[in-house]
């Protein structure tokens, strides 16, 4: 049998070979070292991004004595972590969005305290907050910011109407959120998206195109007009309000739904031309700003009575519409902060949760839209 001829290397291959061996276990210790710290870190809370920084800038130890704080993960994976403010960002509140750490090195800058910039950050957008640092360190911040529904961007605003009308902290906020410190129908906020929660009132106004979700034409035996047409949540919340009506003997009808912005427009120029400026601004709101053209809103009335506000149907309604997500929504006294005047056949489909709230502490539409809904 023919021998095999066995393959001889040279020495030098050898040895390249040893030592190339060698580097890549070498490689691979520090690989799995460096995968099992980081693995370490990870364990503690921290993301890829921010516990290789941790690791390579030797801040393991000071993660590992303080708590996990999404700032401070935020603070490790920012490009505008600062090493001076390291032992503020875990104290800090955390906020999603990339003007955070930006943020906190601002007010830390201006020499805000961290429970000052926790305050900052609760009650604006990171935007605000950016705008709000640039400015010179506030010094009443407590007065406004102890409510979680003042916002910062308005603070100048607060100042000035609590000093021009001497109004406690919590009516200034307020009024000035619903920018009832302004003029009637001046720069209003522009609502855009149709919501049962949605304001619309002389400061919170709709585009000429906007036309509410889910519109549906109510039945002839619910209305006084053909055609009619109201939000169908809002319409089957009615149905059911109705028909329990009916089985006390009662009855309502709808004068009143749905109104486009040129219907509004219309409406306007009848009551100007009829009564004058002073009714319209008492009774009818400008084309974009009635809440009719949200179609949550309907004005009723008794098929006994002529005058809805003598009708047992009114007293009814006061008493039992909040359980189907109604409200009375223009009030005798709450008038500096709806600006209608007293409307006993107006009502306005907000949701039960709402509607409950209200009948249960007393309040406008417009106070609970400030102090719970504002952003
Ligand atoms: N009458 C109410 C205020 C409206 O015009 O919407
Ligand atoms: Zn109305």
């Amino acid at each position: 049998m023919a021998k095999r001829k066995r393959l001889k290397l040279k020495e030098p291959f050898i040895s390249i070979g040893r030592i190339g061996g060698i580097i890549l276990a070498i490689i691979l210790a520090v690989f799995l070292f460096y995968r099992y710290e980081i693995h370490t870190i990870k364990r503690l809370g921290y993301s890829e991004k921010a516990s290789q920084f941790i690791l390579f800038n030797f801040k393991k130890s000071y993660v590992k004595s303080v708590h996990y704080s999404d700032t401070l993960n935020a603070a490790f994976e920012s490009d505008s972590y600062n090493e001076k403010y390291l032992k503020y960002y875990a104290q800090i509140d955390y906020y999603k969005g990339d003007l955070l750490i930006s943020n906190i090195n601002s007010l830390i800058e201006k020499k805000y305290s961290v429970s000052e910039i926790n305050v900052i950050l609760a009650h604006g957008s990171l935007e605000d907050v950016r705008d709000f640092a640039k400015r010179d360190k506030v010094v009443y911040l407590d007065e406004y910011f102890e409510y979680s529904f003042a916002r910062i961007r308005l603070y100048d605003r607060y100042l000035a109407y609590s000093d021009e009308s001497g109004e406690n902290a919590y009516n200034t906020i307020v009024y000035v959120n619903l920018g009832i410190d302004k003029e009637e129908y001046n720069e209003p906020y522009l609502v855009t998206k149709f919501s049962k929660d949605m304001l619309i009132n002389k400061h919170f106004s709709l585009n000429k195109n906007f036309v509410p979700d889910n519109l549906v034409t109510i039945s002839s035996e619910d209305s006084v007009d053909e055609g009619i047409k109201l939000n169908g949540e809002a319409y089957r919340a009615f149905k059911q309000m109705k028909s329990d009506m009916n089985k006390e003997g009662l009855d309502v009808l709808i004068n009143e739904g749905y109104r486009s912005y040129s219907d509004q427009e219309e409406l306007c120029d009848y009551y100007r031309n009829l009564y004058g400026d002073n009714y319209v601004s008492k009774y009818v709101a400008l084309p974009g700003f009635s809440e009719h053209q949200t179609g949550l809103a309907i004005d009723l009335s008794s098929t006994s009575t002529r005058t809805f506000s003598n009708s047992k149907e009114y007293k009814w309604m006061l008493d039992n519409s909040y359980r189907y997500g109604f409200i009375l929504r223009y009030d005798s006294r709450l008038i500096t902060e709806t600006q209608f005047n007293s409307e006993p056949w107006h009502f306005r489909y907000v949701g039960s949760d709402i509607s409950n709230y209200i009948h249960e502490h007393y309040m406008s539409y417009e106070e609970y839209y400030a102090v719970n809904l504002f952003k």
